[in-house]
């Protein structure tokens, strides 16, 4: 079996992550922040630990303002519908993920925001001056895929951030947190959106959203914080302001053992290996009859994602086939389709390929095979 849908959700994961998460299930199990007794403590314990190395991790100086979340999607929901009311103006950019086209799309027909779509290239190059002159009076925001889930292309986020002076900024990076570095300072992010079980390597049903000091998005939802149980009032400090019910303590325990597989390796390491192993993929690709890959393929900085198809083949058909030899891509359109539109694979979409830092030379060596007989049949 070979696993190349990382980006869709990383497999396999270190030991690091199955200890934390093992030893939470079988010998911790309570709820944080419930109870007085020790299982409770130790839960609360964890999540404290797995918040503040989060934060550190993406240089975040305040680590009550890292809220954890259910996935991505729904860390986008809480910064859009959250942030945006009536009479605003949104920006955002032609590649975006439906998690924010999605909630753009409900925002546009229920309290009458309006968004402008900046197209990119189709090397998934972005044109900061049109992103500029797009912004008008009433522009409360703009959105930016950090890392394209179609073509892996990164947007240089310092450099809008310029463009788009005090408008805050809005940042997917579900595709690039754990593969690409994030410096929240650096690159003067205002919200960053990410999932936790992709590249950071922690199990399925975890997001986390940090936002700066100064933005107050209206919480999601409304409930039991174990925090001030005597108020029917929802508290307004952070994170309860926007965590509540039982939290996914297992996923967050399973993030901190990520967390530490990834700083024991080292994010430049990480990063060098996905590189080399999207580079080799590009390579190989260009060798296949009838291949053709999308997007800019030079990019170092690129997340690792990779678009193709073969000329005489629907993906579909190319997904079937590999899937046949157990080696599993994810095709079609990704959700994203107006990134396909972009790069001028709408409707069928593409076949998408995505390494992790486990898969192996050997790994690459051998999809690259069975593509070429599925090539030529
Ligand atoms: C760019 C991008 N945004 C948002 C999401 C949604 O993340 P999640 O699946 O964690 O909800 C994804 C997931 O693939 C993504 O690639």
């Amino acid at each position: 079996m070979i696993y190349l849908d990382n980006a869709a959700t990383s497999f396999p994961k270190p030991e690091e992550t199955i200890e934390h998460l093992t030893r939470f299930v079988t010998t911790v199990g309570g709820n944080p922040g419930r109870s007085g007794h020790k299982l409770s403590v130790e839960a609360a314990r964890i999540i404290f630990e797995a918040r503040e190395k989060l934060a550190e991790f993406i240089h975040g100086k305040r680590s009550e303002r890292l809220i954890f979340t259910a996935n991505g999607t729904e860390s986008l929901n809480l910064a859009i519908l959250g942030l945006l009311g009536e009479n605003d103006h949104v920006i955002t950019t032609s590649l975006e993920h439906n998690s924010v086209m999605r909630p753009l799309m409900h925002l546009k027909e229920r309290r009458g925001v309006e968004y402008t779509v900046i197209q990119c290239g189709p090397d998934g190059c972005l044109d900061i001056e049109a992103l500029a002159r797009a912004m008008r009076k009433n522009t409360k925001a703009v959105i930016i895929n950090h890392g394209s889930n179609v073509i892996g292309t990164t947007q240089p986020l310092r450099e809008i951030k310029q463009a788009i002076g005090n408008v805050t900024l809005i940042t997917d990076a579900c595709q690039t947190i754990g593969s690409v570095p994030i410096d929240i300072d650096r690159d003067n992010i205002d919200v960053l959106c990410f999932s936790c079980h992709k590249s950071l390597l922690g199990i399925q049903g975890l997001g986390a959203i940090y936002i700066r000091e100064g933005i107050n998005p209206r919480p999601l939802k409304l409930g039991g914080t174990g925090s001030r149980s005597e108020s029917i009032e929802h508290p307004d400090f952070l994170p309860d302001r926007y965590e509540c019910g039982t939290p996914n303590t297992p996923a967050i325990a399973s993030l901190l053992g990520g967390l530490t597989f990834i700083e024991k390796q080292g994010l430049g390491r990480i990063a060098a290996r996905k590189n080399a192993l999207r580079e080799k993929l590009v390579q190989g690709l260009s060798g296949i009859e009838h291949a053709i890959v999308y997007g800019c393929r030079t990019n170092e900085t690129n997340a690792p994602v990779i678009s193709f198809n073969l000329k005489n083949k629907l993906p579909s058909e190319v997904g079937y086939e590999l899937n046949q030899r157990e080696i599993y891509v994810r095709v079609g359109l990704t959700c994203a389709p107006m990134a396909h539109k972009t790069i001028g694979t709408f409707p069928a979409g593409t076949v998408r390929v995505s390494p992790g830092y486990f898969t192996t030379d050997a790994e690459i060596d051998h999809f690259l095979e069975e593509l070429q007989h599925i090539a030529e049949r």
